[in-house]
């Protein structure tokens, strides 16, 4: 047995006994348990210090796996299943009665995706249920992209299965079905545009319709002061101590300590890299202040777009 499939079977003895194994899916770590199981459940919100009403998607391998988590079956779900799966897409569907309560924070829904990643599918099959996971990380804190990462919020964690770096680097779309069409919850990689292509964009479902209790105001934090450069004036920055995540270069010249993400101004690579720079930068002992520069609000730069303005929230209101 190679030592890869000797860790996945490791890891799958630990989710069927009910322990916490964090996991490589593309988007980034997961922190996952058996899905069907509350206490195994119970002891992801534990570990993460995440608050009960924020719920879990469910982590599957099968297509055959999506027809025992939902109430009833939207074709619709599975058309776009049938597109975007193995893939950075999350449903919000009926969930049914199999489904915990605890998985979906007492939601009539559940959020569900099948991952694009060879570890993770194998992890999900050999385990024999779905997983339930969320980004491992601290509860509001920065997402892991690596192995490293997840040592450094959850070393309390069962096992990590290291996989090395992940591909897409922020988490999945987030979409719920409405009676005209979609909505999105949570901007990724897979754009409004793409999911157009197959269903109707819902113009009239609202956050005031939608329930969507994880999406607050401040997440991806890292413990140092963090900025958005368009949201200041950089005059008054501590050169010496400030580092710039970069995107065009536009700045560059006004800091010592920078952190290109792209050359060639493209928007995946930014984000494919944008967590390890949030947490190199967060263990640099020299720098105190973050300053990201903002990139263009079209593609997953919606999504690069908000992880900021999460990231930032808590200084700005300060
Ligand atoms: O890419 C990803 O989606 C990663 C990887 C590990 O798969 N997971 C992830 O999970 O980002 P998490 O828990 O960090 O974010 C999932 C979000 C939460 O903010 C939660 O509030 C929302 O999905 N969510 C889950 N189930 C929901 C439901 N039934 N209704 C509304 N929102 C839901
Ligand atoms: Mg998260």
């Amino acid at each position: 047995m190679s030592d890869r499939v000797h860790d996945i079977a490791y890891a799958a003895t630990c989710i069927r006994e009910g322990k916490c194994v964090a996991f490589p899916t593309e988007t980034v770590y997961g922190l996952g348990a058996d899905g069907l199981n509350p206490l195994a459940v119970a002891r992801i919100f534990e570990l993460k210090e995440r608050p009960h009403f924020d719920p879990l998607i469910l982590h599957i391998a099968q297509f055959d796996d999506l027809e025992r988590l939902v109430a009833r079956m939207d074709p619709r779900a599975f058309v776009l299943a049938e597109k975007f799966w193995p893939g950075p897409l999350t449903m919000i569907l009926p969930k049914s009665t199999i489904v915990p309560d605890i998985v979906t924070s007492g939601l009539p829904t559940v959020g569900i995706r099948m991952p694009a990643h060879d570890i993770a599918l194998a992890l999900i099959k050999s385990a024999g249920c779905p997983i339930a996971a969320p980004s491992a990380n601290k509860f509001g804190r920065i997402s892991p992209t690596t192995a490293q990462h997840v040592r450094k919020q959850l070393s309390e964690v069962d096992y990590i299965l290291d996989g090395g770096k992940t591909t897409v680097g922020i988490e999945s779309t987030i979409i719920q079905l409405t009676e005209r069409g979609f909505h999105i919850v949570r901007n990724g990689l897979i754009t409004k545009e793409e999911l157009e292509a197959i269903l109707p964009f819902d113009p009239h479902a609202t956050h005031d319709t939608i329930v969507a209790p994880g999406m607050i105001k401040s997440h991806y934090s890292p413990i140092k002061k963090m900025i958005i450069a368009e949201d200041t004036t950089l005059t008054g920055i501590d050169i010496d101590t400030a580092a710039l995540i970069s995107f065009s270069g536009r700045y560059d010249t006004l800091f010592r300590t920078v952190v290109r993400l792209t050359h060639t101004n493209d928007l995946k690579e930014y984000a494919v890299q944008l967590f390890a720079a949030m947490h190199s930068l967060e263990d640099n002992n020299a720098i105190q202040t973050i300053v990201a520069e903002p990139v263009p609000e079209e593609g997953i730069g919606k999504a690069i777009m908000d992880k900021l303005r999460k990231a930032t929230y808590n200084w700005k209101t300060q």
